[in-house]
């Protein structure tokens, strides 16, 4: 176990029974706003989107993620939890506010653009006249949460009676309800004896279950999530890079990988070779994190985060060489059929999803792709409307010169190869997430390719020493 390390102490009392806020109703928001009800709290969800909260209130989740719409229904019911646009409202209400709004990739650099979260703690601090903790959710530079505290201190009404503390989340699209309640750590970035006493009444039901609690600094707390997250994208890459060399040598990738993943030191999880990462994490937390540390000077230590993005990028174009090789070498008028759009299953977010990076580069070629997702197809049609979209992974099939499996839903590896194979115009497939029985898939008369695979390759079960989140 951590060692607690207490900054100095206060002698402000804590409010034990926080009535909290949450700023920012998007993924993460919402999920934390239900969660934090849930945990027997009384919560205030805030967004300056009228339709987000509308959607909400009115008991709708306006995106897919499992658990989520029950738990919402239930807290709205039992009268725990309430959203609105009014930020007067929120600074009465709550004793603890939330930050969770969103830090997305700068239109013109790889750098996070911050603008949504210094209009959040803004809006809070300027209103603020009376005591309460401001903590950061959201995935922001190292040195964000200083720059934030001077910031809050001068505009507040009550000056630095008002803290900021960061806590960083670690939930994953699919998992968010168990990720937020069931945590496989806590991290606490606080200034003070009193945020951090804040923030431990806030956790307590999780803190009793004995769930591991690292209290650092402000700027620690924000590297946490950028070093885990760009730690995950280098050991995709890590066994993504070995499919490559897999692909020169005729190694087995999948072989290669059920071979490291039997080292407890290595382990299987996020060894799974394919298609590579996407999402509206993952990505763009690794290009931010390589763009701060250029600015403060450390830019060499982490240079090899461009090759992890650029061995990402690399399985997407080698996945076309694949599918154009099987269309006979001329992707021009070829029926594709693309199964999944999502940047991984359970999930209906198209946030630089390499499934439907691959659709598109298909296209460009000529290629006619029929794109077939079981929750992200309006997603992705809102991104590329001239992709043609179906309704069924039948309706997707029929008449295909070549299949592309791009994200690994169940439905996709429940499918019966014969059957699908009587829709095909030739049965041919390319599986970019190794999900598939590729024996069975040649035993039924199939081509049937993969990433870092020799062409004759492949298991009777797909490999699965551990699940791959
Ligand atoms: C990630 C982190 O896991 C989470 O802790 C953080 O809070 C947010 O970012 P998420 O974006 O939901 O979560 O997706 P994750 O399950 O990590 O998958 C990311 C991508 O990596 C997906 O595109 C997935 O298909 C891919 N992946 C994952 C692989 O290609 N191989 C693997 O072995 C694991």
């Amino acid at each position: 176990m951590f060692t607690t390390r207490s900054p100095e102490t206060t002698l402000d009392p804590v409010v034990d029974h926080p009535r909290i806020t949450v700023l920012g109703v998007g993924y993460l928001g919402a999920t934390h706003a239900v969660c934090m009800a849930a945990l027997g709290f009384d919560v205030l969800g805030v967004d300056v989107d009228q339709e987000k909260i509308d959607e909400l209130t009115s008991g709708h989740v306006p995106f897919f993620e499992p658990g989520l719409q029950e738990q919402l229904s239930e807290m709205l019911h039992a009268g725990r939890l309430a959203f609105t646009t009014d930020f007067d409202q929120a600074v009465r209400f709550g004793d603890v506010h939330f930050i969770c709004v969103g830090t997305p990739q700068s239109i013109d650099s790889n750098a996070a653009d911050l603008t949504f979260v210094e209009r959040a703690f803004e809006a809070l601090a300027s209103r603020a006249h009376r005591k309460a903790l401001l903590v950061g959710k959201s995935t922001v530079p190292i040195g964000t949460a200083e720059r934030l505290t001077a910031m809050v201190t001068a505009r507040a009404p009550i000056g630095d009676a008002l803290e900021l503390a960061w806590n960083p989340e670690f939930l994953r699209e699919g998992f968010a309800v168990d990720d937020t309640l069931h945590p496989d750590r806590l991290v606490f970035g606080v200034a003070s004896g009193w945020a951090e006493r804040q923030l431990r009444a806030v956790y307590a039901p999780i803190l009793r279950r004995g769930t591991p609690l690292v209290v650092a600094d402000l700027a620690t707390a924000e590297l946490v999530k950028v070093a885990a997250n760009s730690f995950l994208a280098t050991k995709i890459s890590y066994i993504n890079a070995m499919a490559e060399v897999c692909e020169a040598t005729g190694a087995d990738v999948d072989v290669l990988a059920e071979a490291l993943s039997y080292d407890e030191r290595i382990g299987g999880r996020f060894l799974k070779p394919g298609l590579g990462f996407g999402g509206g994490c993952l990505p763009k937390d690794l290009r931010a994190f390589a763009h701060r540390a250029e600015e403060l000077g450390v830019g060499r230590a982490v240079a090899f985060l461009h090759e992890i993005d650029d061995i990402n990028t690399r399985r997407r174009l080698r996945f076309v060489d694949l599918v154009r090789d099987l269309a006979g070498g001329d992707l021009q008028g070829a029926r594709v059929a693309a199964l999944g759009a999502a940047f991984k299953p359970n999930s209906d977010d198209v946030r630089d999803a390499p499934a439907l990076d691959v659709a598109r580069m298909l296209a460009l070629e000529g290629a006619i792709v029929v794109v077939y997702d079981p929750e992200a197809n309006e997603n992705a049609h809102r991104t590329y409307p001239d992709l043609d979209y179906a309704g069924s992974l039948r309706e997707a099939v029929t008449d295909a010169d070549v299949v592309a499996l791009l994200t690994e839903w169940e439905e996709f590896g429940r499918a019966d190869p014969d059957e699908i194979g009587a829709l095909v115009n030739r049965r041919r497939i390319v599986d970019g997430r190794h999900a598939l029985d590729a024996v069975a898939y040649r035993e039924a008369g199939w081509t049937f390719r993969a990433l870092g695979q020799p062409a004759g390759a492949g298991h009777v079960a797909p490999y699965e020493a551990e699940p791959v989140t």
